[in-house]
């Protein structure tokens, strides 16, 4: 499988998100789903720089459906035909091939530090020297040794695993079981907000944004 969607506000595109989104029907059908069928991924993007944290989302969007992530390619490439330059067509082709003969392709960046869990770039690093990943949930400890960064240890946490799958969908049957248990007090809370008119009216025609 090869999933190719653009960066948009820095961010996941949007269609993905909707699938996600509605991912607890396939779950509930078998967590199996796509189990282990292998996919690639290549996010293009047009600022440079502004690749914000598209390729990580799509990456996990492809895990929550089940997919073995086997390379993810980000490019700075916008218009149709962009992507034919030899650089990029080089890439594009080793991916394809590692589909064909199911192999892995790294294209990461060697001044970066991934998980090494989930091969995700958004690490928090924490105060105390510890890093957490805040996609698969992989934990350890950095230090800075001769100016060059290290990090190890991972976890237990198998958040894209069947068990992780079913275990994320067994907390959210809990959470409509626990509401389905508390409704009466859940429905008297609501009414004591009831009187109240949240919304905000223009008194008067909305300026145009001053952005000086
Ligand atoms: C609403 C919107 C938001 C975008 N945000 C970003 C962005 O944050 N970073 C970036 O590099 N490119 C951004 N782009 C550029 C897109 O990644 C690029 O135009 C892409 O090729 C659009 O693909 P599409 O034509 O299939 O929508 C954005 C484009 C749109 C339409």
């Amino acid at each position: 499988m090869i999933i190719v969607a653009p960066v948009y506000y820095l961010g996941q595109q949007t269609t993905l998100k909707l699938i996600n989104d509605r991912m607890l029907s396939i779950q509930n059908d078998s967590e199996e789903y796509f189990k282990n069928k292998q996919c690639v991924i290549v996010v293009p993007h047009t600022i440079k720089d502004w690749e914000g944290y598209a390729r990580e989302a799509t990456m996990h969007f492809a895990r929550f459906l089940g997919l073995k992530v086997t390379g993810t390619l980000v490019v700075n490439k916008t218009l149709p035909g962009d992507v034919l330059d030899e650089d990029s067509l080089t890439k594009i082709k080793k991916l394809t091939k590692s589909l064909v003969d199911n192999s892995t392709v790294d294209f990461s960046d060697p001044t970066l530090a991934y998980c090494p869990d989930c091969d995700s770039s958004l690490l928090q690093i924490q105060r105390n020297g510890r890093w957490r990943c805040i996609m698969c949930g992989s934990v350890g400890k950095w230090q800075v040794k001769d100016g060059e960064f290290f990090m190890n240890g991972t976890s237990e946490v198998e958040r894209f695993s069947c068990e992780g799958m079913k275990e994320h969908g067994h907390v959210l049957t809990e959470v409509k079981e626990e509401y389905i248990r508390r409704r009466k007090a859940v429905a008297a809370n609501q009414e004591l907000y009831k009187e109240f008119d949240y919304w905000i009216k223009l008194q008067t025609r909305a300026k145009t944004l001053d952005c000086n």
